[in-house]
């Protein structure tokens, strides 16, 4: 189906949507555009511009400014984008408001980071209806109809748990350690995924878990939950964070109770970005599994063959690497995020 053909079907879907849905949009949500500030569909129909409708989770997190910097740094007018981008804070609502605004403007192409991964259907197949392809980046939605989008770009957060707990398993198995979790947004799948991989791969060990908490994959909620764990329990060796950020609030927490982090207690986090990883290489934390946020030039790729009509992967699996302190120093130098 051709660009404009599809522009023309979704403006007359956008005509027919319910009063309800319009008022769900006011301009306070509305996403803004990284181009000319108008209504995509029109103003771009005329040239072989993709108008392409982003909604970003937030800005939680180092990894979530460096995969909104590689979105923005690529989807640019000069590569043939005009990006549409909104950051939801972390709110499934603010999200699908974002999506119903781009069904609405009649984009091209909607691409997403789901927050959760339940509760997609209904605005999946608004834009099924309207004719707009939409891409799935970084985390994966649960549903049980795979048409409600073309392809989905990222890592596999099963197997990043999984080599956290196989590294954490081969080091520290026999040493009857306690371990607290820091766990990522409630609900996300890189949040069940890490959980299930790790405790996969330290089945059969003595590493116990103790306590689990979301810190919400932010540095301050990290900080306060292991403040939490730090007065319950005298006896923590070993923190998994589901990320890096909540790894660093949870050093700022043991330093602050006196204690040595990557030493007395010992932390295992996922991500891999600059502030981690300076971090593991300071001896503050033992090991990461990388998450690569640079996810731009696949979604660029992947957005221009949809519009063109052509065949995707539905599923494009992000390589990942693991770093231990030693890597890590090596790795720093030319580390781009
Ligand atoms: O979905 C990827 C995760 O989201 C990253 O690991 C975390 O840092 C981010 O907030």
């Amino acid at each position: 189906m051709s660009k404009n053909f599809r522009r023309a079907g979704a403006a007359l879907f956008a005509a027919a949507l319910t009063a309800a849905s319009l008022v769900a949009c006011s301009s306070e949500q509305a996403p803004q555009s990284g181009g000319d500030g108008g209504g995509g569909g029109e103003s771009a129909a005329a040239s072989d511009t993709i108008v392409l409708g982003f909604s970003q989770v937030g800005a939680e997190s180092g990894w979530r400014a460096a995969n909104t910097k590689s979105i923005q740094d690529t989807l640019t007018q000069e590569n043939g984008f005009d990006l549409k981008f909104s950051d939801a804070q972390q709110k499934q609502e603010n999200q699908i408001q974002a999506i119903r605004s781009y069904i609405q403007q009649g984009v091209d192409v909607i691409a997403f980071s789901p927050v959760v991964e339940t509760g997609w259907d209904a605005v999946l197949e608004e834009a099924k209806a309207a004719n707009i392809p939409v891409v799935l980046t970084d985390r994966a939605v649960n549903s049980d109809d795979d048409t409600l989008y073309e392809s989905f770009i990222g890592s596999d957060f099963v197997e990043e748990g999984k080599r956290a707990g196989e590294w954490a398993k081969e080091q520290y198995d026999g040493e009857g350690y306690k371990m607290v979790e820091l766990q990522g947004t409630t609900g996300s799948a890189p949040a069940n995924d890490r959980k299930e991989g790790f405790g996969e791969a330290i089945a059969g060990s003595d590493i116990e878990l103790i306590d689990s908490q979301t810190g919400n994959f932010t540095r301050t909620e990290g900080k306060q939950v292991m403040e939490g764990f730090l007065q319950k329990y005298d006896d923590i060796d070993l923190v998994f964070a589901h990320n890096d950020d909540m790894g660093l609030g949870a050093i700022e927490a043991i330093e602050a109770a006196g204690k040595v982090p990557g030493e007395d207690i010992k932390i295992i986090t996922v991500d891999g970005v600059k502030d981690g990883m300076q971090a593991l290489a300071d001896g503050k934390i033992n090991y990461i599994v990388e998450c690569n946020p640079l996810l731009g030039p696949d979604l660029a790729e992947i957005a221009k063959k949809v519009v063109a009509g052509e065949e995707v992967e539905k599923r494009i699996v992000v390589k990942d690497e693991a770093f231990d302190q030693e890597a890590a120093k090596a790795a720093l130098p030319d580390r781009q995020y």
